[in-house]
């Protein structure tokens, strides 16, 4: 634990950043919040952007859609037939950009879980152009500014209609079993549902098809990592892509500001040594480093390792899916749904990778982005 020259305070313990994001007296002060920000207080703030008593009646209230339970009586059918309808594809024309199959994947699933089951033609290409690879600042002071304004509102716009609205329409008609009729039951307007549906898409889908790269990258490149992966029954497969998790975490980097003063155990160098973050200050929680710290998830934090033994009350994926009041809703769905397409993406005869992903990175929140990354059936290509 320490304060950078930027006045920002860094965790990369696991029990002091699992201790951070556990504690109450934190609010959300990263992903996108400063988007959030500028929006009136009247406006129900998506889940993500939201704490206390509030944030904790929400997620009580959306826990039913996301127990393991409601995971494999609902979704996996929507996984298999998704990723089926990806591989098709990939039999069809003896090739495939795993960043597209991934996308069209983690899409198909997180609506459902949403509800956005009336969707005009066109979504993925709606969500590329609303999280492009690169960003650029809205702002009315330079060109640059304006054009990325005028950019990013025809974005939320073109979601507006030709997702959420067709979507909203259908439940008011008749209300279903999903998140959306569920925030037409609390009142919320379609501006606040949309706001909540693009939180899911960034939460759910983008970080998903990142993730099925990742492993496929892994997988591809290690042999007997991949035969394992072959061999393995589901736990046993999920067991080794909660570990590729571990070591490639998505979200690299949380953000939180203390609402009050925040006792923390010292860096373990100094065991003794205590911190106190005073109130109103920033504290970045840095998984990637915490995922590595060798007291809890053992020797050779950096190896591959799947089922590695954890110190107590640690989980497999280390903090990739987040801790505390925050933590990831869709973690089972994330992991059932990679394993449904990766493991029936490597049971294709003769499947390889042609060319492996390149790698782009998010600065604010330590993420990856891989992109082109082909795979091809031997004899096809
Ligand atoms: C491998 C894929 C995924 C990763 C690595 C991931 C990671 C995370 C992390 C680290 C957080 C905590 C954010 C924070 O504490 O500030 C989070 C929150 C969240 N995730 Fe995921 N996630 C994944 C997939 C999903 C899926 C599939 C869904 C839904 C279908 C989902 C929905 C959410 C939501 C709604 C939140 C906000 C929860 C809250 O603020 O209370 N995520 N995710």
């Amino acid at each position: 634990m320490r304060r950078g020259p930027d006045g920002i305070w860094q965790v990369s313990g696991y029990e002091e950043a699992r201790a951070v994001l556990r504690a109450t007296a934190t609010v959300q002060a990263g992903l996108g919040i400063e988007t959030v920000e500028k929006l009136p207080s009247r406006f129900r703030r998506p889940v993500l952007y939201r704490d206390g008593p509030e944030h904790r009646e929400d997620r009580r209230q959306t826990a039913r859609f996301f127990t393991p339970r409601r995971v494999d009586e609902h979704y996996r059918e929507v996984m298999v037939e998704a990723a089926e309808a990806q591989l098709d594809t990939v039999r069809e024309t003896g090739r495939g950009h795993l960043a597209c199959l991934s996308f069209q994947l983690a899409i198909e699933v997180a609506s459902a879980v949403i509800g956005l089951t009336e969707s005009r033609p066109g979504i993925r290409a709606r969500l590329e152009r609303f999280f492009p690879e690169k960003f650029g600042t809205p702002g009315l002071t330079s060109l640059h500014g304006i054009r990325w304004l005028v950019r990013q509102n025809s974005n939320w716009l073109r979601v507006y209609w030709g997702d959420v609205r067709p979507a909203v329409r259908a439940r008011r008609r008749r209300r279903r079993d999903d998140l959306i009729s569920h925030l037409l039951d609390e009142g919320c307007s379609s501006g606040e549902i949309l706001g909540e549906c693009l939180t899911f898409a960034a939460a759910g889908m983008v970080t998903t098809r990142e993730f099925v790269n990742v492993a496929a990258w892994h997988l591809f490149g290690d042999a007997t990592l991949l035969t394992r992966y072959r061999a393995a029954d589901e736990p046993g497969r999920i067991a080794i892509l909660q570990e590729i998790l571990r070591l490639e975490p998505v979200i690299g980097r949380l953000r939180r500001r203390t609402t009050a003063p925040l006792r923390l155990p010292g860096d373990g160098r100094d065991p003794g040594a205590e911190v106190t973050v005073p109130a109103g200050e920033l504290v970045d929680i840095l998984l990637h480093r915490a995922n590595l710290d060798a007291r809890t998830v053992g020797e050779r934090p950096e190896r591959l390792c799947p089922g590695r033994p954890m110190a107590t009350g640690a989980g497999a994926p280390g903090l990739s899916f987040g801790d505390g009041a925050h933590k990831c809703p869709g973690a089972t769905i994330a992991l059932l749904e990679t394993d449904v397409f990766l493991s029936r993406l490597f049971a294709l005869p003769g499947i390889h990778m042609a060319a492996p992903p390149g790698v782009g990175f998010k600065d604010g929140i330590d993420s990856y982005e891989l992109r082109g990354c082909t795979v091809v059936l031997t004899g096809r290509a």
